[in-house]
């Protein structure tokens, strides 16, 4: 039995640091274990254009703790307006590395998302042709689609049409959380990847739901039924190159999340590496964590892996106690579940 495993230095290619004393309080959870992450433009006001992305670059790095090497690998929040050659100049700076799709009314401060793709099509072009990936948020906002259906009819009636429209566009599918999409992901031959949720990967929403509602384990794309968790958790194990881990953590008070009308984001990023390796100790894949946390996302980004390591430890542990911020306490994802390794500091 591994009681310990040593891989090179993860990185998350999904992530919520919000702004302000949020930033401020989440932040060392991520930088303590991860060397970057792609950080979502969902702010209030979202990040736009190269500008606001510069802006909150400074932002988070003015955040970061003494000493810390955590790089913010930034993306721009796509809308109706934005504009070609501001995103290429983004991307050709190096500034940005990805743009994110929202469709309008998908998900936390969505609003200003797209409508109508055919409003997009000139940016998409441009960053076809500067290979800058574009990250979807999978799932119609059709009142009328089931929310638990939301992301397959997506890949109908979105993705494929776009793929098939625009096929020199590399694509991440965000947290997926379906067989359909695993499926759909594994058929494509080049310039489609997707990343998995650590919480997807141990949550179905038969426990979101049964014996009382758990407003920590609400986050968006739903939590699906058992069957496309074991797909999730089958894709994330198999070492296939084209899935890597985002952890989506997204931080909300804990007022905000226990309400009539929670807020969706569970806050992973203290646990998701102890998670994600006791996923894969369960599986019997730990010799492929590595591939999963540290080496599949840089190659989608064409970035190279990091140089430096960490060290993960069979150890049992406690769930860390909610961050207090001056906004209110966050709760960390999932009080009820004792950790069973631990990340070597
Ligand atoms: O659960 C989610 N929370 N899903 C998203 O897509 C957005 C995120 C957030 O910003 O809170
Ligand atoms: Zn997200």
């Amino acid at each position: 039995m591994t009681d310990t495993l040593t891989i090179r230095r993860p990185d998350d290619w999904h992530l919520h640091l919000r702004d302000g004393a949020v930033l401020k309080a989440v932040l060392p959870h991520t930088e303590r274990d991860f060397a970057r992450a792609i950080i979502m433009p969902n702010l209030v006001p979202p990040v736009v254009t190269a500008a606001d992305a510069a802006d909150y670059r400074d932002r988070i790095l003015s955040a970061k703790s003494q000493g810390s090497r955590f790089q913010p690998l930034m993306t721009l929040y796509l809308t109706e307006e934005t504009q070609p050659k501001d995103v290429r100049a983004a991307a050709e700076i190096g500034l940005v590395k990805a743009v994110k799709l929202y469709p309008a009314g998908a998900t936390t401060n969505s609003a200003s998302g797209v409508r109508d793709m055919d409003r997009v099509m000139r940016v998409l072009e441009t960053m076809a042709q500067v290979n800058l990936p574009l990250c979807v948020h999978g799932e119609v906002t059709d009142a009328a689609i089931d929310i638990f259906d939301r992301e397959a009819v997506f890949i109908d009636r979105v993705l494929d049409p776009l793929r098939r429209r625009l096929p020199e566009l590399r694509i991440v599918m965000e947290h997926v959380t379906t067989a359909d999409a695993v499926d759909y992901v594994r058929a494509a031959e080049r310039h489609l990847g997707a990343t998995i949720t650590a919480h997807h990967l141990v949550i179905n929403r038969t426990h979101m739901l049964a014996g009382g509602i758990r407003p920590h384990y609400y986050c968006l794309p739903i939590v699906k039924r058992e069957r496309h968790r074991l797909a999730l958790r089958a894709a994330a194990t198999s070492g296939d190159a084209r899935f890597f881990l985002g952890t989506d953590s997204a931080p909300h008070v804990d007022a905000a999340k226990e309400s009539a009308c929670g807020c969706a984001g569970c806050y992973t990023a203290p646990v998701a590496l102890p998670l994600v390796a006791q996923v894969f100790d369960e599986e019997d894949a730990l010799d492929r964590l590595e591939a999963f946390v540290s080496l599949n996302g840089p190659a989608f980004y064409r970035l190279p892996p990091n140089e430096d390591m960490i060290t993960l430890r069979r150890a049992e542990a406690p769930v860390p106690p909610a961050v207090e911020t001056a906004q209110g306490s966050i709760t960390v994802f999932d009080t009820g579940r004792p950790l069973a390794w631990q990340v070597e500091r």
